[in-house]
């Protein structure tokens, strides 16, 4: 069912096309994973390829992690096959459809609808499968409020930086770093920050896209790094190498984690030992309130998640 708190420091792109990196992303340790019918996967390759992502998640092996299918672009000529047959084919072993350069919330509503139909016709509960939309153009970043406002089935937004850079002319040709010659602050701050925006107005998750330079992994970090400080959930990996590093910067710090339940317990035991009547409490040197409780369950919550 959709599920909006699922882990996902992690999200794998595998290529659809590919049954030995399929294989491969059963053993690594990720929270998610999509199969790619789209950018991963060539024209000509488009229709094997289905069989194969089909094939692959009812073989299974995938427990503990999210199982997503990365459709093709909605105003292809692939979308609606690609929908069609993935989940007729393998609606029970899937969680969730990421559609790609989403521009309008139509075509949120158009994959919501056609979900329904086929749960409908293999006989899957109502709702069953999510849907995680990726920003990956102006147009979708300008709409990104009707966007998150689509589907009950909304999980997450994706941020996709390499269709982002291209459609926005950005000067770089690095993903997800920062454009040479601009030196006055984070190029990706701005887009970031409105995707953490509209998602968090309807309870929806946020994921970094892709870092290109896999043998680059004090990059991937710092990259990584600033997304996971401004909040978003996780961040693709696309090699085995980037993995740990990205499970470990998007899980609390060992000390905050401690340092968040620590908060918890003690304003548990303060306002319950004042009869419910005490709004703060000391903690050490520090005063926590309500506000602190909200944010220490944010870190706990996530070093929970992350089995802490
Ligand atoms: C991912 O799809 C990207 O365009 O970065
Ligand atoms: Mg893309």
């Amino acid at each position: 069912m959709v599920d909006r708190h699922r882990p996902r420091r992690t999200c794998l792109a595998v290529p659809g096309s590919s049954p030995k990196m399929i294989d491969k992303a059963r053993g690594l340790d990720v929270d998610q994973f999509f199969l790619d019918l789209e950018d991963a996967v060539a024209p000509l390759a488009k229709a094997p390829a289905r069989e194969t992502v089909v094939a692959a998640l009812n073989e299974g092996g995938w427990e503990g992690k999210t199982r997503t299918v990365r459709v093709n672009d909605p105003t292809s000529e692939w979308a609606y096959r690609d929908v069609l047959e993935v989940v007729e084919g393998a609606g029970s072993a899937l969680d969730t459809i990421m559609l790609p350069k989403v521009g309008s919330p139509d075509q949120v509503h158009w994959l919501d609808l056609s979900l329904g139909q086929i749960e409908k016709a293999i006989g899957l509960e109502a709702g069953t499968i999510g849907i995680e939309a990726q920003i990956e153009d102006a147009r979708g970043l300008v709409d990104v409020d009707a966007i998150a406002a689509a589907s009950p089935r909304l999980e997450t937004l994706v941020f996709g930086p390499a269709d982002f850079m291209a459609s926005i002319n950005m000067r770089s040709l690095t993903v997800g770093e920062q454009p040479p010659g601009y030196d006055v602050g984070d190029a990706y701050h701005y887009i970031l920050m409105r995707l953490l925006m509209a998602a968090r107005a309807r309870d929806l998750q946020v994921l970094d896209g892709p870092y290109l330079q896999i043998k680059d992994i004090d990059g991937l970090r710092r990259v990584a790094g600033r997304s996971a400080a401004l909040g978003l959930d996780g961040k693709w990996v696309l090699h085995p190498d980037q993995v740990d590093a990205v499970n470990e910067i998007f899980s609390p710090r060992q000390e905050d984690y401690d340092h968040a339940e620590n908060i918890l317990d003690a304003y548990e035991w303060h306002t319950s030992e004042a009869g419910g009547k005490r709004g703060a409490a000391m903690l050490g040197d520090e005063m926590i309130d309500e506000a602190s409780r909200k944010m220490a369950l944010v870190v706990a919550g996530k070093g929970r998640a992350a089995g802490m």
